[in-house]
């Protein structure tokens, strides 16, 4: 079962599906006890259904706050929130609290329970059969990229930072929730690893459709996830409410240039993405296969190197065909250093990975981590020159 595999850059997006519901703040106000200014100061703003919106702003300006009273974490002094055409303040708080999934740094999992207790929580709470919760666990753990068969009985702390987070995603998803909050969940990992949970976010919001509030501190990072971008100063006052691209281009104050940062132009190249590019198809093959029998595809394909696929049709490696001429069968071995970028990777992104492992080229992955094919150092390279000089035009 292994072939050459097609790429899957296909330009015409489809319409995203929309499971969604959209979030409107009237004048909602939140004053701490002993503050003599309110943290959140009257904001209104309307988030869409199924769309990702960020906020971004300096330390202490109100985001937390505001994200947390989304949820009832915190309960406001004044305005209203609707979830659709539900009034929030209206609704018992840990009902609320079901229908809106809540990510934090480092997962915020319990430690003394098992990854699949972890993600199965909410499901149990809400009284699903436990044939049912099960299924959904493994069905979540799938989704975030983790085997079910090897982390659903782990305990956290035997996961990575990374993996942690993704577990974190998958408890927050578990009840199917229309509303994803995320106070920012990837803040302490490593930034390959930031990346890579930046892709599968991207990814799962492609097949899911949430509206997600994401808070970050990290401006790459909101224009990379972001259909929109809140840009809040103290008191949580919206001072931009618009498209990356458009705040890109045209920061509504000094202040909102300054966060930016001086290399606006060059932060276009964070807007183009890998799924933009001509992705390279590769020989493919599975564990187990007979090496001879691989070798003899790549070299007709005239490829120096072929992926390797575990049996969930994931890329684990990726031998040269001098390394395979020396193999029997084709090995399970994980190569952890292997560069992988996912089609929602940015350009930025897609060098930093390749510069990491010292290669010139990066696996990419498309949907549920299967490949998509292969991007080249050239390729990129080629992409940023013409961004480059779109900017400077
Ligand atoms: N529980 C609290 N009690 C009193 N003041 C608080 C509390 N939580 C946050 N604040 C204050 O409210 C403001 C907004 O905080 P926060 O929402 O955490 O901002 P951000 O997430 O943007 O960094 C800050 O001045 C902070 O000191
Ligand atoms: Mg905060």
């Amino acid at each position: 079962m292994s072939e050459t595999t097609t790429p899957t850059n296909d330009p015409t997006t489809p319409a995203r599906q929309v499971s969604g519901v959209s979030i409107r703040l009237d004048g909602v106000t939140k004053r701490y006890p002993g503050q003599d200014r309110p943290a959140v100061d009257e904001v209104s703003l309307e988030i869409p259904a199924g769309e990702t919106v960020m906020f971004v702003g300096p330390s202490g300006c109100g985001k937390t706050t505001l994200l947390k009273m989304l949820n009832r974490l915190i309960e406001p002094t004044g305005g209203t929130i609707h979830l659709g055409d539900e009034d929030v303040t209206r609704q018992d708080p840990d009902q609320l609290r079901r229908r809106i999934g809540y990510v934090i740094q480092a997962g915020g999992l319990f430690p003394h329970m098992t990854v699949g207790t972890n993600v199965g929580m909410v499901p149990r709470m809400l009284g699903w059969d436990k044939e049912r919760v099960t299924a959904r666990i493994d069905e979540l753990l799938d989704l975030v990229g983790l085997d079910p068969e090897v982390y659903r009985d782990r305990y956290p702390k035997e996961l990575s930072g990374g993996q942690q987070q993704r577990v974190g995603v998958a408890r927050a998803l578990a009840a199917d929730p229309p509303v994803l909050l995320m106070d920012e969940p990837f803040g302490a990992v490593d930034p390959i690893t930031r990346q890579r949970l930046q892709d599968e976010l991207l990814r799962i919001q492609e097949e899911l459709g949430k509206t997600i509030v994401f808070v970050t501190h990290d401006f790459d990072e909101a224009v990379k996830l972001g259909d929109k971008i809140v840009v809040f100063d103290v008191g949580a006052r919206v001072v931009q409410y618009d498209t990356p691209e458009a705040i890109l281009a045209d920061p509504a104050e000094e202040y909102v240039a300054d966060f930016i940062g001086a290399g606006a132009t060059l932060k276009q190249l964070t807007l183009t993405r890998v799924n933009s590019l001509e992705l390279r198809p590769v020989t493919t093959a599975s564990v187990g296969d007979d090496a001879a029998e691989a070798l003899a595809r790549a070299r007709a394909a005239g490829d120096e190197y072929l992926v390797v696929l575990d049996r969930r049709g994931r890329p684990i490696s990726w031998p040269t065909t001098a390394e395979v001429s020396r193999m029997q069968q084709i090995p399970a071995t994980v190569d952890e250093k292997l560069p992988v970028v996912g089609l929602g990777s940015t350009l930025n992104d897609a060098l930093d990975t390749m510069l990491a492992a010292s290669q010139g080229g990066a696996v990419v992955l498309g949907r549920r981590d299967g490949l998509a094919g292969i991007v080249s150092i050239e390729t990129i390279m080629a992409a940023i020159q013409r961004a480059r000089s779109e900017v400077a035009g």
